[in-house]
């Protein structure tokens, strides 16, 4: 049955949420099959499909392209599109022009941005115009040239304070839900304990009320020198299965394996009479 929002809403308390990337068909396929609760559409899609170094590059076009490809999978996953660097940053008005092309023509679910109380005038304008808003603080990549890099935040006091009151923030705001990233698990359980909505942690510990990973990092398909991140965990090696699969087809051809009569058509109703004919008569064209 497809996850709505309240449904995941009411999972606080009572079961762990799961949530995974997924950027394709094959991916949003694979992802609802596994039954995993949401979907997240995210810009990440910059570094592990578009090969981008960050995700500040990834743009509107390129994200809703991507949503539309795991919307046509009619994943039973709720479908969440995030909003990419600069699509949400200048005025309520653009900010809900590009978030109603996510839902009206990419038919996502709902939509996440990075950002705490910052975002107030953006946030009111989505939930006002009833689209499910996810926020995501902590460790938001966007700003990665404000951290400094990609710095886990909220350790000392006042920072864990400040990531405590935008939490509060968004929920008052009308969040559905928060992604924590990068953030000590402390500050993570502080914050789950203390909002009534559920927290998604991705290297936020182990007391939040979900958890989401990048679908090409747990799979994973990436050459394993980028996979360095500490809250990564590679269930498998899909990137040494392609590329075996890819020596194996080299070999094949080569050795001229594949392909066998069993993958080839046969000739129909031609005889090899008439292909003889067939064949002078393309001689006779050709001399
Ligand atoms: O873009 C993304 O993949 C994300 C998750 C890591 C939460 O924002």
């Amino acid at each position: 049955m497809k996850k709505t929002v309240p449904k995941i809403v009411s999972l606080k308390n009572d079961r762990v949420i799961s949530m995974m990337t997924a950027y394709d068909y094959p991916s949003a396929k694979a992802v609802s099959e596994a039954e995993i609760d949401i979907i997240l559409v995210g810009d990440s899609l910059a570094q592990v499909v578009l090969g981008h170094d960050d995700t500040l590059s990834v743009t509107m076009d390129e994200m809703l392209h991507h949503v539309k490809a795991v919307t046509r999978a009619k994943p039973v996953s709720l479908v969440v599109a995030d909003m990419p660097y600069m699509s949400f940053h200048s005025t309520p008005k653009e900010t809900l022009h590009n978030a109603s092309r996510f839902i009206q023509e990419g038919k996502a679910d709902g939509v996440k941005l990075e950002g705490g109380s910052k975002r107030k005038n953006m946030i009111e304008a989505l939930v006002n115009a009833e689209i499910p808003v996810m926020g995501h603080l902590g460790l938001t990549p966007q700003s990665k040239n404000v951290m400094g890099g990609y710095k886990i935040q909220g350790r000392t006091l006042e920072l864990a304070t400040q990531l405590l009151e935008d939490a509060i923030t968004l929920e008052s705001l009308g969040c559905f839900a928060i992604v924590l990233e990068g953030v000590p698990s402390i500050v993570a359980e502080t914050v789950t304990e203390n909002i009534s909505i559920p927290t998604i942690g991705i290297g936020a510990g182990v007391k939040v009320d979900g958890q989401v990973l990048v679908y090409h990092d747990l799979i994973g398909m990436k050459s394993k020198e980028y996979i360095d991140a500490k809250f990564v965990k590679r269930y498998s090696n899909q990137y040494e299965n392609v590329v075996d699969s890819m020596k194996s087809f080299k070999n094949d051809i080569e050795k001229q394996t594949f392909p066998t009569e069993n993958h080839s058509y046969d000739a129909g109703e031609l005889t090899e009479n008439n292909i003889k004919e067939w064949k002078k008569e393309v001689k006779k064209i050709l001399s």
